[in-house]
């Protein structure tokens, strides 16, 4: 009798433990598949080192290449044309329909952004044995008080690429390596030998490189990164630019292919799919006091772990010497990367709408005391976690034929 009890006893838990698995298991398949587990990731197609070989005409495939640099809010604001008279030249254009005017607001940053796809084009290109020669707004200079039709009809660039028995590089491979680390860094202080290799990239540059290692400046950087963050969190523009370029299924990733995804925070695999699927069945668990608050960790937990930060600065602030700023800090990067090294802008104390005036005018005081501007503010470091790639478009959609 006892044992027959205790027999449909057992037999009930059974049931009821099963039934919770499956339940459970149903629950994760179910948002799993939301979040797109079994969705191919064609806005990673770009990260292929094979993907340039989709592309017979030269240009292409270093525009293919060009387009894996880093951009603000990862806008990608580029468009080319390629020359129909000449076959080794094309022509950068500024986006005007890719810009951030909320954190932008001078399209400064989009300026830095045209420089690093100009680096990463060079470095793709000496990679094939070529030279790329850049001549910057060789129309003339953008009408400032018509920034959107300057934009569309005034070349950031000419590129010829021109074929150099001697050009090579260092940093192809680092072309593919995810550009930006948000993570904690080791703690391991820059050796002098990568200190000197990264400031000499400045040497023939438009712009200045200054690297600080002292605890003094370290700290001084991380609470202005920290109190950046805090006051983007604030101005709900900002926010509201953020949300509009957050994609937040494979789907999404793939219709949009640029803008900023769980990538960001430094989400890959499984949990990828998991979050994904999580926030777009809950959505409030991604809303914007969700949002600034893993922000301002994320910042906290940065700052506390970063052997040093990088200045790149220029003399004035014309379009040509924002360019020349993009151009440095790709190529600081990428040398970076070829040294085992990882680097995170930290640009929030750059910007230049009205909340944000105190910190921006205190970093200038005391790191550009010359009058100089500062364009970008970097973390530098040894990674202690691999950052995924994150969305970019296809290269075919970045040509426009006038
Ligand atoms: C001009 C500029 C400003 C940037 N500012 C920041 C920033 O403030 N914080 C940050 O985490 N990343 C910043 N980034 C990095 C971009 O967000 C990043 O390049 C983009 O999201 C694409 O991701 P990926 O670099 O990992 O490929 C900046 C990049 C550029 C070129």
């Amino acid at each position: 009798m006892t044992t027959k009890r205790a027999h449909r006893g057992r037999r009930v838990t059974l049931i009821v433990v099963g039934s919770v698995v499956g339940v459970a298991a149903l629950g994760l398949g179910a948002i799993l598949t939301v979040g797109g587990i079994f969705v191919p990731a064609h806005y990673l197609d770009p990260w292929s080192a094979s993907y340039a070989d989709e592309f017979t005409d030269l240009r292409m495939k270093v525009v293919s290449q060009a387009e894996l640099a880093p951009s603000g809010h990862n806008m990608q604001p580029w468009t080319i044309t390629l020359d129909p008279a000449e076959a080794d030249v094309l022509y950068l254009y500024t986006d005007a329909s890719r810009l951030t005017p909320a954190v932008d607001p001078l399209a400064r940053q989009t300026m830095v952004s045209q420089g690093t796809f100009l680096q990463y084009l060079r470095v793709s290109a000496a990679h094939l044995g070529y030279r790329a020669d850049f001549e910057l707004f060789p129309e003339g200079d953008y009408d400032e008080t018509d920034l959107a039709t300057a934009m569309n009809s005034l070349p950031v660039a000419k590129i010829t690429l021109t074929p150099d028995a001697t050009a090579s590089t260092p940093d192809y491979a680092s072309l593919f390596l995810s550009d930006t680390n948000r993570s904690p860094y080791a703690d391991t202080p820059l050796s002098a030998d990568q200190q000197s290799i990264l400031t000499g990239l400045a040497a023939e540059s438009g712009a200045a490189l200054q690297i600080f290692t002292d605890q003094r400046d370290r700290t001084r950087f991380g609470q202005l990164g920290a109190e950046g963050t805090l006051i983007e969190t604030q101005y709900a523009a900002a926010t509201a630019e953020s949300d509009a370029v957050f994609s937040s299924t494979e789907q999404a990733k793939n219709d949009a292919r640029s803008g900023f995804a769980v990538e960001g925070q430094g989400t890959s695999g499984f949990m990828k799919y998991f979050l994904q699927g999580l926030i777009t069945v809950v959505p409030s668990l991604n809303d914007d006091a969700a949002g600034a608050k893993n922000a301002i960790a994320l910042t906290d937990a940065a700052v506390a772990a970063t052997p040093a930060y990088g200045v790149i600065s220029t003399t004035g602030n014309s379009r040509a010497e924002q360019v020349e700023a993009g151009i440095l800090y790709a190529d600081i990067s990428l040398r970076a990367r070829s040294l085992g090294l990882v680097m995170q802008p930290l640009s929030q104390v750059l910007q230049e709408y009205p909340s944000m005036a105190a910190p921006y005018a205190a970093i200038h005081e005391e790191y550009a005391p010359g009058g100089q501007t500062i364009q970008m503010l970097v973390r530098i470091g040894t990674p202690t976690t691999e950052y995924p790639t994150s969305m970019r478009r296809d290269a075919n959609t970045l040509v426009h034929t006038p």
